[in-house]
């Protein structure tokens, strides 16, 4: 069965292809094929969510199928049914789970014990459907209305400010070096990226290292084509706050630090943002933000991966039955 757990999930050539589609269904909108007609697609949230789970309920019901939302508690799996058994129940009754949680083990035992596909809609360790919008959305910019879209991507650099460890930061560095672009993160010591990324950058054969981390926030941004950032206190570390909000205030991004990139580099982030905090309003206002345009993404990305994963599944049951 094919899962969407890691940006590694698709080869680079697949990712071109997730991107063709997804430009397509922007450009279509209502008039697409219903991959999902006649499936249900449930959505297993442990977190709050606006963008992901609205893009996905709204996706999948332009695929023509019905989406179903499971709030974690709701649910038996919140009284302490095993992850393993809610994935047996489901998967006699849904055709895909979209799952957000904490732990990031949580989705791969999901994906290994049910029997239909699983899409990591945010875990405390990555967010790769946020990635993958977040690159499309510089790809069309880049690539203009004919050019190649991955091909836009290659050698650009991209400064992430803050908590370089948090699972935007995560996604983002291993999306880089799968996509050739170059990634400077800068933040506090105790904020740097997980030793854990080298191991999956290594096991995908894209090299340890592949991202350069500074205390330096001018260091990070000089250069760069896209300056990002992401909250200071993600979900779940809410008891953090005071001594986060201390420790990363010099990674704030201003106008002054977006203006030492390069002089027509984007500001990014996956929202929600905490004006004053991370960046300043004037920023988050700047004609060279690109911030709604990367929620948008978020939908016709997630109805791309869900129609390569949707075709992927009907392809695997007619195998199976052919070989009976
Ligand atoms: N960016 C993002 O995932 O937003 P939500 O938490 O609103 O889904
Ligand atoms: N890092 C943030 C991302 C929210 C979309 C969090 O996990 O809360």
């Amino acid at each position: 069965m094919r899962h969407f757990l890691h940006e590694t999930d698709f080869k680079p050539r697949e990712i071109g292809e997730v991107f063709t589609l997804a430009k397509s269904y922007k450009q279509k909108r209502g008039k697409i094929a219903k991959v999902l007609a006649g499936q249900t697609w449930a959505l297993i949230f442990s977190k709050s969510s606006t963008r992901t789970r609205v893009s996905f309920e709204v996706g999948i019901h332009e695929l023509g199928g019905n989406p179903l939302f499971l709030n974690r508690n709701d649910i038996q799996l919140g009284r302490g049914e095993t992850i393993e058994d809610t994935a047996r129940v489901l998967s006699r009754y849904v055709h895909g789970l979209i799952v957000r949680t904490y732990d990031h083990k949580d989705v791969e035992r999901l994906a290994a014990a049910g029997s239909v596909p699983v899409i990591n809609a945010l875990t405390d360790f990555l967010h790769p459907c946020q990635i993958y919008a977040d690159a499309f959305t510089l790809a069309e910019r880049w690539a203009g209305k004919r050019g190649n879209l991955l091909g836009s991507l290659k050698g650009r650099k991209i400064a992430f400010l803050g908590d370089t460890a948090c699972n935007v930061a995560n996604s983002w560095v291993i999306a880089a070096n799968l996509l050739g672009m170059k990634i400077a993160l800068a933040g506090p010591k105790g904020y740097a990226p997980s030793p854990s990324l080298n191991k999956i950058l290594d096991a995908h054969g894209m090299g340890s290292g592949g991202y350069q981390f500074t205390t330096d926030p001018i260091e990070a941004v000089r250069d760069a084509d896209v300056v990002y950032t992401d909250v200071w206190v993600s979900m779940g570390k809410e008891e953090e706050t005071r001594k986060r909000l201390a420790a990363l205030s010099p990674y704030a991004v201003t106008a002054k630090i977006f203006s030492a990139a390069k002089p027509d580099a984007y500001f990014m982030h996956c929202l929600p943002a905490h004006a004053g905090e991370e960046v300043t309003q004037e920023v988050l206002d700047s004609p060279r933000s690109i911030i709604f345009d990367q929620a948008e993404n978020r939908l016709h990305i997630q109805k791309a991966i869900m129609t390569k994963l949707a075709l992927a599944a009907k392809k695997a049951k007619k195998a199976k039955k052919s070989k009976k």
